[in-house]
């Protein structure tokens, strides 16, 4: 069932069953009201005629015969005789004397007996539909007893009583009918919201990420839809973070394999001719080298591969070093390679101890110089250097090479990302050096910048924070 439905079917329960009992209660207590004042009306009035005719009765003669009974008594009817009130005169033996009823009742006059005996009392009666309120009381005149039956409809008490059942059910229904249209129209317009997030959630669900819920209230809906579109917007951040993840780690693997096909399909290509060529030892050294260098160009390729691997997967050993100490030792290993082309690598800064994985760091930063000794030419400086302010401890590397454009910078540390792809492959490059230096830092929690212009030299600085 729905929740709408639910609302509508309880608050029309709810208020059935309320009007219900207080029209019970109310009907019911007006009709005790009504009876009692009835009865007490009634009780006043035999008390009233019962004083009055013994006043009368003692006024006159004094009653010795039967006869002369019955003729007082037929006196008195007449003297007290009403529309609605029925009097009727008893003798002690529980004969009728006289009565100004119109008709005779014919059941047993428990309560003249009761009378008989000195007791005041009223029965209420049923008879034909009709209600009626009959007290009895015993009148002594010297010797003689009579007995005053008093007979008084009371119908009329009990047809308000079904009246107001009547007026409550016919209030009660035009009432219904408000309350359901009320109740309708209430619950549609509280659960409007509730559809439109459901319609939203289910946009969300087939694929429309950027939807979002337009319900705006200042109740809890509204703050209900106000989360619903803070996680909305986090789900769209997260798919786009795991689409661009998911494309990122395709090009990776398209580059890759295209790197790997590359010095596989030269090395099968002139191995495939040194089995047919004849026989030339010039040629087949040329080959052979060929083969040697794309062979060294996988084995680069797969260590620094592993390297990345390791990275991701291996907690760094972290250790206070002295940083320029390291920047030597960087420039001892690198100074043959620098050498070789006319490139001097410079050191400058003073000592300052950081926390590191001495031989990562070390590896990010021979990445480093070997950028800048590939992008120098012959007679430039490659500095490696350390500075130091209240901020923290930065080292960077510098050199007065080709440089690169701006569009370049922010795409180098991606993988297998060269601005000149051909020069960086005859210079034996893949690509994976700055993505692995980038790696490294982040892992040390460092940061990494990349400066650079055409023409004017490149600085890469890796900024440890205090
Ligand atoms: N110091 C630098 N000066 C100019 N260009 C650079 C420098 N360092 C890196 N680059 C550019 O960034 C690219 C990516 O560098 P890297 O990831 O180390 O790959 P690789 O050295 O194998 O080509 C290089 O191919 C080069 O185009
Ligand atoms: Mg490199």
């Amino acid at each position: 069932m729905k929740f709408g439905r639910k609302i509508f079917i309880l608050c029309l329960a709810v208020y059935i069953l309320s009007l219900s009992v207080t029209s019970i209660v109310v009907t019911e207590n007006t009709y005790r009201n009504l009876l009692n004042e009835e009865i007490e009306r009634s009780l006043e009035e035999e008390g009233n005629l019962h004083s009055t005719l013994q006043l009368y009765l003692m006024s006159t003669q004094p009653l010795q015969e039967r006869i002369a009974l019955k003729d007082y008594s037929k006196n008195l009817v007449d003297l007290v005789s009403t529309d609605r009130n029925y009097l009727e005169i008893y003798d002690e033996n529980l004969e009728l004397l006289a009565s100004n009823a119109p008709r005779a009742w014919f059941y047993e006059r428990v309560e003249l007996k009761v009378a008989l005996e000195g007791h005041k009392n009223f029965i209420i009666r049923r008879e034909d539909g009709r209600l009626y309120l009959f007290v009895s009381n015993l009148l002594e005149i010297g010797q003689e007893k009579i007995v005053l039956a008093m007979i008084r409809e009371i119908t009329h008490v009990e047809k308000h009583r079904w009246d107001q059942y009547l007026f409550f059910l016919k209030t009660g229904l035009v009432g219904l009918a408000v309350v359901a249209l009320v109740t309708w129209q209430s619950s549609i317009f509280l659960l409007r919201p509730f559809q439109e997030l459901t319609a939203t959630a289910q946009s969300i669900a087939s694929g429309n990420y950027h939807v979002r819920t337009k319900v705006k209230r200042k109740d809890e809906v509204g703050l209900l839809a106000e989360q619903f579109n803070l996680m909305a917007e986090e789900v769209e951040r997260k798919i786009k973070q795991l689409e661009e993840q998911g494309q990122r780690q395709q090009l990776f693997i398209d580059n890759l394999t295209h790197e790997l096909r590359t010095p596989l399909t030269s090395i099968i290509g002139y191995a495939d001719f040194l089995l047919k060529a004849k026989y030339d030892p010039a040629v087949f050294h040329k080959s052979l080298l060929y083969i040697h260098a794309e062979g060294k160009r996988i084995l680069n390729l797969a260590k620094k591969m592993m390297d990345l691997i390791f990275i991701r997967e291996n907690p760094l050993q972290l250790k206070e070093e002295d940083v320029l100490a390291i920047l030597v030792e960087v420039q001892h290993i690198m100074q043959v390679k620098g050498e070789e082309k006319g490139i001097t690598i410079e050191v400058t800064g003073s000592p300052a101890q950081v926390p590191v994985d001495k031989e990562l760091f070390k590896t990010a930063l021979i990445n480093l110089v070997d950028n800048a000794i590939k992008a120098s030419s012959p007679g430039q400086k490659v500095i490696l250097g350390v500075k130091q302010d209240n901020r923290g401890t930065e080292v960077f590397v510098a050199d007065q090479g080709r440089g690169m454009d701006e569009e370049h910078v922010s795409k180098v540390t991606e993988p297998f990302y060269r601005v000149d792809q051909s020069r960086s492959r005859k210079e034996g490059g893949i690509g994976l050096g700055l993505a692995l230096v980038k790696q490294i830092v982040e892992k040390h929690n460092a940061g990494f910048a990349i400066t650079s212009k055409t023409g004017v030299g490149t600085t890469i600085q890796i900024k440890f924070g205090k």
